[in-house]
């Protein structure tokens, strides 16, 4: 049983922490301050994130990774919109890949909150995450290690080799496009990440080590538009998608 607040109707044998990874320093955004604290309608990126954690009826601790260059800045902003949630949520050190931030996020996570049973791993680069969709990819979670949230693929995909020539055409069918929020068995993912640095650097998400590590992974389709801001124009482009009420 659960026995930290908010209530749900999905039960775990113990808690469900929320990791936000934002220790990233947004090259390709190409701003003065690191991703997370760039403004997207309105309030730093790293905000909506934040605030979709807390609407969660599921989770009940937050971790946030933050740049190391930048703890203060974001503790400061955490604390700011935290309010009531001051208790469950916690800023800890990056690392100097996403998958290591992740990393030092749950050892964080087990050292200041206990062992969870469940960590949602979101990436603060996804402003339109709702607490609902987190919750929708909880409880997908079922019988499998992990469940990542994920659009299917729209476009064909060609697979190329030398000379950027076709090699092969992928079925549509079968593909996906892998987001966040991501769920995990605690123990799955603590094991998927104790990999050498140089396995957590070549890691786009923390599924593929629990791939890697034989683990079953699934994916639930999202529905709702869940874009990454990378490039300056990914922020105007979700600012508008949050000006006209998407989010
Ligand atoms: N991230 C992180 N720690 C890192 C690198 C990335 O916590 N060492 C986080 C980012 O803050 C972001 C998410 O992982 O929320 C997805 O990464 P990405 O979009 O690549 O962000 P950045 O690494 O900041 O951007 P870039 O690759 O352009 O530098
Ligand atoms: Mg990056």
């Amino acid at each position: 049983m659960r026995t930290q607040s908010p209530s749900s109707d999905l039960d775990f044998a113990g808690p469900v922490v929320a990791l936000i990874a934002a220790a990233g320093s947004g090259e390709r955004l190409g701003a003065a301050e690191p991703k997370a604290l760039v403004q997207c309608g309105g309030q730093p990126l790293l905000a909506w994130s934040l605030a979709a954690c807390f609407e969660s009826k599921v989770v009940d601790r937050v971790v946030v990774a933050a740049p190391v260059s930048h703890l203060a800045q974001v503790s400061e902003l955490v604390s700011s919109i935290a309010s009531d949630n001051s208790s469950r949520v916690v800023v800890t050190a990056g690392a100097d890949s996403r998958s290591g931030s992740v990393k030092a996020a749950l050892a964080s996570a087990v050292e200041t909150f206990g062992q969870p049973a469940i960590v949602v791993v979101n990436d603060a680069a996804r402003p339109l995450v709702s607490g609902s969709l987190i919750d929708a990819c909880v409880a997908a979670l079922g019988d499998a290690d992990a469940v990542v949230a994920a659009a299917p693929v729209v476009d064909t995909i060609k697979q190329t080799g030398a000379g950027n020539v076709v090699v092969k055409t992928l079925d549509r069918a079968s593909l996906w496009a892998a987001q966040t929020p991501q769920a995990y068995r605690y123990d799955v993912l603590a094991s998927a990440l104790a990999v050498p640095d140089d396995q957590l650097k070549a890691a786009t998400d923390d599924a593929l080590l629990v791939e890697r590590a034989g683990g079953v992974v699934k994916v639930f389709s999202s529905v709702e538009p869940n874009p990454k801001v990378t490039t300056a124009f990914d922020l105007a482009a979700v600012e508008l998608m949050i000006g006209s009420g998407s989010s």
